[in-house]
C-alpha cells in the first residue's frame, strides 16, 4: 500500500503536510550523489554544516514554506521560527539531516519531524503527528499520527511503499550510549552498569535518527545523557528528542530526560537541549527511578 492511501481518512492538512515532506525525503535521496562536498558554514549549535544540510534545510523551507500548508517552520538550520501565509495552524519543527557529519564516512543519516497544531514551543504530548525517514541501503519512512507506528520504503518508482503497519517496539538488550565515560554524572554510571551487568550490547553509530531506528526495530534503550560540562546533554529537544520520542512512545516504548516524561516538557526556546533515554519502557523506568 502507497503511502497516501495509508494517510487517508486523517485532517486533510496534515496528510498533505506529510505527504510534501515526503516528496522533499525523496529528492534529499536522489541528492547525495550530487551534493557531495562541505560549506564552510556553521549553524547556531557550532556543527559544522555540510552543503547537504544547507540543500536539504532549503528544500524544506521551499516546499514547506511556499505550499500554504503550514504557518509555522522552525528547523535546526534557522536561528528563527519562520512563519507563512497558511490557512492552516500546523507547526514543523525539523531536523532535516541528522546525522550529517557521517556523511563524509558514508554512514546513515535521516530527517527527524514534528508537527504541532499552533506553534512549535510546546510539549511533546501535543504533537499531533510525527516521522523519521532514514537514508540507508534503502529510504525508509517511519510515520504516526497517534494512531500507531508505521513503517515505508521507497521503491524504485518514487512511491513510499507499506513495510511494517502498527509495530511496536522489539525486546532485544541494545544499548546505544552518546557522550564520554568519563563525564557521566553518577546516576547514569549506575544505568550503564547495570544496563551492562544484564548483559547489554552496545550499538551505536553516532546518527541519532538511525540508533533510535535500530533500538526501535531491535529493542533496548539510546541515551544522549547530560554530562559533566553539559548537564542538559547534547541532543536538541524540539528538533531531535521530542519527535523520536513520541514514535518510540507510539510503538509501547518510553522517552525521558531521565527525570520525567520528556514528552511533557515545554520547551522555552526551539535550541533548547535534554538529556535523552528513549526506548524500552523497563530501561526508561530504570532511569527514571534512580536517585539523581
Ligand atoms: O545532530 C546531532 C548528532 O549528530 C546526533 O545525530 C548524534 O547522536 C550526535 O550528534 C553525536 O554527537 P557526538 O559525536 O558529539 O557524540
Ligand atoms: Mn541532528
Amino acid at each position: 500500500m502507497q503511502l497516501s492511501k495509508h494517510l487517508e481518512g486523517y485532517d486533510k492538512d496534515l496528510v498533505e503536510v506529510v505527504l510534501g515532506i515526503a516528496e522533499v525525503t525523496k529528492a534529499i535521496s536522489r541528492g547525495f550523489i550530487t551534493h557531495q562536498g562541505k560549506a564552510d558554514t556553521s549553524n547556531l549549535y557550532g556543527d559544522q554544516q555540510a552543503a547537504m544540510d544547507v540543500w536539504a534545510d532549503d528544500l524544506f523551507i521551499k516546499e514547506l514554506g511556499g505550499s500554504g500548508l503550514v504557518r509555522y517552520l522552525a528547523s535546526e538550520e534557522q536561528p528563527e521560527i519562520l512563519e507563512f501565509e497558511s490557512d492552516t495552524d500546523l507547526a514543523v519543527s525539523i531536523d532535516p539531516l541528522d546525522g550529517s557529519s557521517l556523511l563524509s564516512v558514508n554512514l546513515t543519516v535521516g530527517t527527524i519531524v514534528g508537527i504541532q497544531r499552533g506553534g512549535v514551543l510546546k510539549p511533546g504530548s501535543d504533537m499531533v503527528g510525527a516521522m523519521y525517514v532514514i537514508y540507508g541501503p534503502l529510504t525508509v519512512l517511519v510515520y504516526s499520527v497517534g494512531d500507531g507506528v508505521h513503517e515505508f520504503v521507497l521503491h524504485a518508482d518514487g512511491e513510499f511503499v507499506l513495510r511494517k503497519e502498527n509495530f511496536t517496539i522489539g525486546s532485544e538488550k541494545r544499548l546505544g550510549q552518546g557522550a564520554a565515560r568519563n563525564t557521566y554524572l553518577p546516576f547514569h554510571e549506575e544505568f550503564i552498569s547495570r544496563l551492562e551487568a544484564d548483559g547489554y550490547k552496545i550499538r551505536f553509530s553516532g546518527s541519532f535518527v538511525a540508533d533510535v531506528h535500530q533500538i526501535l526495530h531491535k529493542g533496548g534503550v539510546f541515551t544522549y545523557p547530560g554530562y559533566l560540562g553539559s548537564e542538559r546533554g547534547k541532543l536538541r529537544l524540539l528538533f531531535e528528542c521530542a519527535p523520536m520520542g513520541y514514535i518510540v512512545t507510539q510503538a509501547g516504548g518510553a522517552v525521558s530526560d531521565g527525570v520525567v516524561d520528556l514528552l511533557s516538557i515545554v520547551p522555552e526556546s526551539i535550541s533548547e537541549r535534554v538529556p535523552v533515554y528513549i526506548g524500552g519502557k523497563r530501561e526508561i523506568e530504570l532511569i527514571m527511578g534512580l536517585p539523581k
